[in-house]
């Protein structure tokens, strides 16, 4: 199966664009068992993909440990493994990023990959404040020299934050949302982020399932699925969970687009494709649950370009039905 590549910013990796978020394995999204995240990894890696995003958090370092596990089972080349670092803080504010805490998660994150220098550290949606300490920098940047890891990056919740992430030089990526429902990084974002080299990686770019097109008014969702506990923001950023598009919204929405998705494809494809027409996009990180969920997300690297018509039609929908619960926020 074929799968394209693109250049990782600054840093000299090349990694295919469709990459395995890891957070669905570790946990927050119902049961997931060990086999079928085992299976869901090896799949993704099987198909080509060799860029994972995990963080220390998922599953309490369960999802860290898998992808130990199943890499050293596999043997052979590495992926890139992209952890983050920052939401074990409790409570969860600017203060406690210091350079000895990220440290301390930094070597917790060491032992559950298995490795004596992670790839990429990225900061865990901080608190706005924290991209306003640049000592906070310089302490990522004593521990890149310590050997502890090789690169570090942000994950942001809002534009405005990843604009003031990258005036710091030695930030190599930025991880933010970007999809059919969250258009806006393409208008302030992205020219700046290509002017830097940095690296994008998109996460949630099924809008949590949403723009598979397979819910409707009557799906119900785990307790411990935070599509459940986490509708209306209740234990994180609410733009985490279908991308914060009120959930009735979202399904007229995806009913709206269904007419736009290319023969032969899924709409999950469809809306992976059209991340990747976006030339700034380095890495986008579906998450999957099992093996098939995992080697059909792969398969969309291999779609065909998507027709200025239909890039229309996606920006109409957006102006229409989406912008006004979403633009002005993230
Ligand atoms: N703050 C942060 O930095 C942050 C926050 C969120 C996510 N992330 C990263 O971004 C990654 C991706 O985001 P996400 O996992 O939140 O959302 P997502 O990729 O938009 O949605 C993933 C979910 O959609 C469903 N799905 C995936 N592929 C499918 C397919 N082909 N057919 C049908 N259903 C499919 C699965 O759940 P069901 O089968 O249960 O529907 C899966 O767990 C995460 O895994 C994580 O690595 C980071």
């Amino acid at each position: 199966m074929k799968i394209n590549h693109r250049r990782f910013g600054r840093t000299g990796w090349d990694v295919a664009d469709i990459g395995f978020g890891a957070w669905a394995i570790g946990g927050s999204w119902g049961d997931v068992s060990d086999a079928d995240a085992r299976q869901a990894l090896n799949a993704a890696l099987d198909a080509g993909v060799d860029f994972i995003d995990t963080a220390d958090v998922y599953g309490d370092g369960r999802s860290e440990r898998i992808i130990r596990d199943v890499l050293k089972e596999r043997g052979g080349p590495r992926p890139v493994v992209a952890t983050k670092a920052g939401r074990r803080l409790n409570p969860h504010v600017a203060d406690g990023y210091t350079k000895a805490n990220i440290e301390a998660f930094i070597d917790r994150s060491r032992e559950n990959l298995g490795v004596d220098t992670l790839d990429l550290v990225q900061l865990h949606c901080p608190p706005t404040d924290v991209y306003f300490r640049p000592q906070l920098f310089d302490g990522l940047n004593e521990l890149v020299a310590k050997g502890k890891l090789k690169h570090y990056g942000v994950s942001v919740e809002r534009v405005e934050e990843a604009l003031k992430a990258i005036e710091y030089p030695d930030v190599v990526s930025v991880q933010i949302i970007y999809n059919i429902f969250r258009q806006r990084p393409a208008q302030l974002f992205f020219r700046e982020a290509q002017a830097k080299n940095i690296a994008v990686i998109v996460r949630v770019p099924l809008a949590s399932g949403m723009l598979t097109s397979k819910m409707n008014a009557q799906s119900t969702f785990a307790a411990d699925d935070h599509r459940n506990f986490n509708r209306h923001g209740e234990a994180f950023d609410v733009g985490e969970t279908f991308s914060g598009v009120p959930y009735e919204v979202a399904l007229e929405a995806v009913e709206a687009l269904r007419s736009s998705v290319p023969q032969g494809a899924t709409m999950a494809q469809f809306a992976l494709r059209w991340i990747l027409m976006e030339k700034a996009v380095t890495v986008v990180i579906p998450g999957a649950k099992n093996a098939a969920q995992a080697q059909a997300n792969a398969q969309a690297s291999a779609l065909a370009p998507l027709q200025e018509e239909v890039l229309e039609h996606a920006r109409k929908i957006y102006d229409e039905l989406i912008a006004p619960h979403v633009h002005q926020r993230w």
